[in-house]
């Protein structure tokens, strides 16, 4: 991943259903504030969704903190979201479309990495999971 950090950045818990309302509106608020048109505060508000949804499903719990990051050349919206679930064996695997573990679709992440401009899964079993997105603010 590229880019430097900010200090505009915060932090939200990821724990119940209800949180994922709080992360829809609360992204939406950041993504709007740095000057995201509506199609891309939808991309990136809807893959982190999906990423939440994740979390409480396989892991129960985790958080996401976001921060505002820099490029020489543009400003962009980095979340990441931690957990210390089971962990996912093949990450390359899990981002497959149609593959699932639980009966899914398996299309979450696929959908993710389509929505995002940049996305990094570290994860591994035993170690929980870490998923990384970012957006480019076009200039
Ligand atoms: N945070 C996580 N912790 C552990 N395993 C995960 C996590 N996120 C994803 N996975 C694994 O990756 C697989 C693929 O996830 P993905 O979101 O693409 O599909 P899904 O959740 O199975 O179905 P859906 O289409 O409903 O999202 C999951 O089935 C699961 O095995
Ligand atoms: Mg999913």
């Amino acid at each position: 991943m590229t880019g430097e950090e900010t200090e505009i950045s915060g932090m939200l818990r990821i724990a119940a259903p209800k949180d994922l309302a709080v992360v829809r509106k609360g992204l939406r608020d950041v993504a709007s504030t740095m000057g995201f048109n509506v199609v891309d505060s939808t991309r990136i508000v809807t893959a982190a969704v999906e990423i939440a949804r994740n979390i409480i499903h396989y892991a129960g719990s985790g958080e996401l903190i976001w921060r505002e990051v820099k490029n020489e050349k543009r400003k962009g919206l980095r979340l990441e979201f931690v957990d210390q679930g089971p962990g996912i064996g093949d990450p390359a695997l899990a981002m497959t479309p149609g593959y699932s573990t639980s009966g899914g679709l398996g299309m979450g992440l696929p959908g993710v990495k389509r929505l995002a401009d940049e996305m990094e899964v570290r994860s591994g079993i035993g170690k929980g999971t870490t998923v990384l997105i970012t957006q480019w603010l076009v200039p």
